[in-house]
């Protein structure tokens, strides 16, 4: 029996900004973002849409009434928490309404965090096969104003439905992790933008990468040679590309060196939602995963991929999955892509704006967003410290509030 992704969906939020034209503002040559970093534009989240209703958004296609009552844990990974105490994953519970006799928790090591969420779903449905569960990975990215890492942000969800028999891809039960205590980038509980040290991470990230090729080919070298295609952890497009090549330069066993040129060859394919989002952190793998069953042309079922994941800190993890025959039937790529192209572009000066907003942190009820101009869930007010989300139907009946506490 093979246990894997059978659902999959990603939301992104209804503003962009270009980075061209952030570029300009930042007085910097327009090629060093698109080409050099390798990111054309970058989603921006207005107050309404936090981590809760991004992810909720995400989930909300895939699931059927059969699925709420399969569902068996809600698995919330994010670096973007608003709560040390209560898991953003209770939430998600109950807007989507899974039954009642669920778990529900919310997973935590920067962007690593959705795979460690995908493996306990894969391990639970392995010894449940009647069972399902959804993980959720949702995440706004935040850096400083002018700083390096600006051009770096973005903001989404992806959530996923693990089930037995699934109709994407089967994740095998080999995997290999690695943890090392580094600080590459990081963000105390008192900071809303996080810390980061650049270079360092590019460099650590390409180590831990080599490294766990390196270890996993001692392993099973039969599972590398079979390997169609690597997706990667992309906090921007280069990134992967970058840890592919140090890989081809550091190990110089013939195997590696026949696959990298396969693997730089379907590198693209697994960037171009990315390049349009920017970096979703927990969720960035996972859509670098979705714009490879978009645009792969040479995929076939039964194709071996690897996942790699990547959270500072640092953890990583080399995944390996099974393509399913017919997995594209089971993508809903027209609302997928409809969903980026409907989007409105901002000025910089109406990014700055709402880059700078934030919910006050008083007792009082605060609206966050009267009346959604978009369907969908959203936040509606905060109340007591307490957040309030609307379900926005799309037609006739505008509001249907759900109460959350
Ligand atoms: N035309 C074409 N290319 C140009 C160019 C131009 N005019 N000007 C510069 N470039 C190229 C540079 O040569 C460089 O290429 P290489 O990386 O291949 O050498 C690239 O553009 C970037 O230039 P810099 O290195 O000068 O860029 P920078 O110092 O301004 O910052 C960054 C780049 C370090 C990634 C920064 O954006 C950053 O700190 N981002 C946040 C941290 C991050 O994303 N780290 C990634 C690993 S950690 C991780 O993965 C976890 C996570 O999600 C954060």
């Amino acid at each position: 029996m093979s246990v894997g992704i059978d659902r999959i969906n990603f939301y992104v939020p209804r503003f962009y900004l270009d980075l061209r034209e952030l570029a300009q503002a930042r007085q910097q040559d327009p090629d060093k973002y698109t080409i050099g970093i390798g990111q054309d534009q970058m989603a921006i989240a207005p107050l309404e849409q936090d981590i809760i209703a991004m992810a909720a958004n995400a989930a909300y296609p895939l699931l059927e009434e059969d699925d709420k009552d399969l569902i068996d844990m809600v698995l919330f990974a994010t670096e973007t928490s608003f709560d040390f105490s209560k898991a953003a994953a209770v939430y998600l519970h109950d807007l989507l309404g899974i039954q009642p006799y669920a778990r529900a928790v919310e997973f935590k090591e920067a962007c690593y965090a959705g795979t460690a969420a995908l493996q306990m779903a894969c391990d639970y449905v392995r010894l449940r096969p009647e069972r399902k569960v959804l993980v959720l990975t949702s995440d706004i990215s935040r850096y400083g104003l002018s700083s390096s890492g600006e051009v770096t942000q973005g903001a989404g969800a992806v959530a996923f439905v693990v089930s037995a028999n699934p109709s994407i891809l089967a994740i095998s039960s080999q995997s290999l992790a690695y943890t090392s205590n580094q600080f590459d980038f990081w963000r105390p509980y008192y900071r809303r933008e996080a810390l980061v040290d650049g270079k360092f991470s590019n460099q650590l990230y390409q180590d831990i990468f080599v490294r766990l090729m390196g270890q996993f080919l001692n392993i099973d070298r039969e599972t590398i040679a079979e390997l169609e295609t690597i997706h990667f952890h992309l906090p921007y497009s280069k990134m992967g590309m970058k840890a592919l090549k140090a890989l081809r330069d550091q190990n110089s066993d013939s195997l590696i060196q026949e696959k990298v040129d396969l693997w730089l060859e379907r590198y693209p394919q697994t960037t171009y939602l990315g390049r349009r989002v920017g970096n979703i952190y927990t969720g960035s793998l996972y859509l670098s995963l979705i714009s490879s069953l978009i645009y792969q042309e040479s995929f076939e079922p039964s194709h071996k991929l690897a996942l790699f994941s990547y959270g500072s800190g640092a953890v990583a993890e080399l995944l390996i999955g099974e393509l399913q025959d017919g997995y594209q039937k089971h993508l809903d790529i027209e609302s997928m892509l409809d969903q980026l192209d409907q989007r409105q572009a901002l000025t910089v000066a109406q990014y700055e704006q709402l880059y700078q907003e934030s919910i006050p942190v008083t007792e009082d009820e605060f609206i966050v967003c009267q009346q959604a101009t978009e369907p969908g869930f959203y936040l509606h007010r905060v109340d007591g410290h307490r957040r309030f989300y609307i379900f926005n139907k799309i037609n006739p009946n505008p509001k249907t509030e759900i109460r959350v506490e």
